[in-house]
């Protein structure tokens, strides 16, 4: 069985992409065929097509990229159990696969989650790569419990605006950094407070924070950890761990990498009772051309949530 996929045959910029029909793969056993009707654009696929990061992991030319996808289960490899054929799911794709941005995507059922009747099929395409790591972050790293404080850094991105409801979900005192455009989205989406941070120096305001989540890296890093209370934890989404500073101000120091369990279907769930939603700034075909032109979209936009790229 072939399928139209949106391929690169060497890392560069978006005019790479293209469009081509390939074989799909035979699915190992807990795997699942998707008949894809959305993905997402996320600062990752950006990197995985320039070539960001081809010494982490290289990739099979020609390479079908893209991590976020959501659609219909039309296949499935011998030991599934959780999903049926017909299923609606969403998921990550691994970045060495078969990837999102085609007709038809290959995803592990570890990875996958059922899309619940009352979440529209475009916020699920570009949830993933939001929900997992702010939830990742928040709660199997930072431990956030309801009561605490927590500054967001990036709050109008695609994880920061995920990861501001989560934690207000819990009961957190959120707050963030943004450009003031976006500050009145960001609270109705329960943020606390809000700082601009091209005005403001967050370090001179905030202090007694028991957790950080840092989107941004850089001085925004390392300023995260004057405002801690001591004992206090910093999660970088972007910058590995800084142990001397973190010795210094007494406080915890982590990097978002490794496996937890899969979030996705308690995300699902807030989503279908209304306490969390996904931003979609602007959508585009899920084709060679949409996808060059949604990502030099995101690259050229200070884009509020996601982009979202659909069949
Ligand atoms: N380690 C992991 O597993 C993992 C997983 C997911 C993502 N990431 C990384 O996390 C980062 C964020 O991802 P994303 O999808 O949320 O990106 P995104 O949607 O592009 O959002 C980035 C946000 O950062 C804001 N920003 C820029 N400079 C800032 C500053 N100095 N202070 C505060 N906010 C600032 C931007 O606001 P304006 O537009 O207003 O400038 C934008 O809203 C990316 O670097 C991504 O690669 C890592």
């Amino acid at each position: 069985m072939q399928a139209n996929a949106v391929v690169i045959d060497k890392y560069g910029n978006s005019d790479e992409f293209r469009d081509q029909m390939v074989d799909i793969p035979e699915l190992r056993p807990k795997q699942l065929l998707i008949k894809v009707a959305g993905s997402s654009v996320t600062p990752f696929d950006i990197g995985v097509r320039s070539g960001e990061f081809s010494d982490d992991f290289e990739l099979k030319m020609p390479a079908i990229t893209g991590t976020d996808v959501a659609g219909e289960v039309v296949a499935k490899g011998s030991e599934v159990d959780q999903f049926e054929i017909g299923d609606n799911v969403c998921g990550m794709v691994g970045v060495k696969g078969f990837g999102a941005y085609s007709d038809y995507a290959v995803l592990g059922q570890s990875k996958a989650a059922k899309v619940p009747n009352a979440v529209d099929i475009k916020s699920a395409a570009v949830l993933p790569m939001t929900a997992i790591p702010a939830y990742n972050s928040l709660f199997d790293l930072g431990k956030l419990v309801s009561g605490e404080k927590v500054l967001i850094h990036g709050g109008a991105g695609g994880v920061g605006s995920m990861a501001i409801q989560l934690a207000h979900s819990v009961g957190a005192i959120v707050y963030t950094t943004a450009s003031p455009r976006n500050f009145d989205d960001l609270k109705n989406l329960g943020a606390d407070k809000v700082l601009d941070y091209h005005t403001e120096k967050f370090e001179e305001t905030l202090s007694d924070m028991d957790l950080v989540i840092d989107t941004v890296g850089g001085e925004t890093y390392k300023h995260s950890f004057e405002v801690l209370k001591p004992g206090g934890r910093l999660v970088s989404l972007v910058e590995d761990s800084n142990i001397k500073l973190a010795d210094k101000f007494n406080v915890h120091a982590m990097y978002l990498s490794g496996k937890f369990d899969n979030p996705l279907a308690e995300v699902l769930d807030l989503i279908s009772d209304g306490e969390v939603k996904l931003n979609i700034q602007k959508e585009f075909p899920l084709t060679a051309d949409g996808v060059r032109d949604a990502q030099n979209y995101y690259q050229s936009n200070h884009v509020f949530g996601k982009v979202a790229l659909i069949k």
